[in-house]
């Protein structure tokens, strides 16, 4: 009977588990299609220098590289893929938009865990720690001529949808070796990265 409970709670646990690490393949996979969608809309706009779109481009190929095993992953269906290829390589964005429209709308990017709803003191302070420490060094001062440059991330935060710099945020940030390449942070340590980045330095230092 004991074994028998045991047994049980454990069968639960591992699908539990299962059920949490398909979350998070379905988050991630409806973060990619959030940040490709912002990288199309750059491309569309082709108002940054040939070069940084040149990276915008060969970004949107890797994402698409790996869209097949990401969606598998998140039990999705990968068969639009192959056309979005097809359009990347004709630079036919008014089809590649379309496409990816249909995908976001079948796997919306939620968001919530990752925006603060108000920025408080203490989350303004970790994130503040988190980016002197781990990302300034990199992001403070991107370098001009840079295919895929380390943006400036307080300009970034103000540039396009709070849900979309989450997405950059939650698959933007990679952890070494230590965590498998990794995003090391937990949501709440990235809300107070959004919350930070969105209130910008007090004293303008960061900025350009
Ligand atoms: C060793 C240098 C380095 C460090 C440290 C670093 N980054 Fe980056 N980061 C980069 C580079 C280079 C890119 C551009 C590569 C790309 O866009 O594919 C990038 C890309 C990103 C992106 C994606 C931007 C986009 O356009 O999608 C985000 C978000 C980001 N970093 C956030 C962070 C945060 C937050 C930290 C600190 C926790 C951090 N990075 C630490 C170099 C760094």
């Amino acid at each position: 009977m004991r074994a028998g409970l045991v047994l049980a709670f454990a069968v639960l646990a591992a699908f539990a588990t299962e059920a949490v690490a398909q979350d998070e393949h379905r988050r991630r996979l409806a973060a990619e299609l959030t940040i490709m969608a912002g990288d199309l809309r750059r491309l569309e706009a082709a108002t940054e220098p040939p070069l940084r779109l040149d990276g915008l481009r060969a970004r949107l190929a890797g994402a698409l590289a790996s869209l097949p095993l990401l969606m598998r992953r998140a039990g999705a269906d990968a068969g639009a893929v192959p056309a979005l290829r097809d359009a990347l390589g004709r630079r036919d964005w008014r089809s590649m938009r379309a496409d990816l429209r249909a995908l976001q709308g079948a796997h919306p990017f939620d968001a919530r865990a990752l925006l603060p709803a108000e920025a408080t003191p203490a989350q303004l302070r970790v994130g503040e720690a988190i980016h002197r420490q781990a990302c300034a060094g990199c992001h403070d001062a991107p370098p001009a001529e840079t295919r895929l440059p380390a943006l400036n991330l307080f300009e970034e935060a103000k540039r396009m949808p709070r849900e979309e710099f989450a997405a950059r945020l939650l698959l933007g940030v990679r952890g070494d070796r230590s965590t498998a390449y990794r995003n090391p942070f937990s949501d709440l340590e990235l809300a107070s990265l959004v919350a930070y980045y969105e209130q910008g330095k007090p004293d303008g230092a960061g900025r350009r």
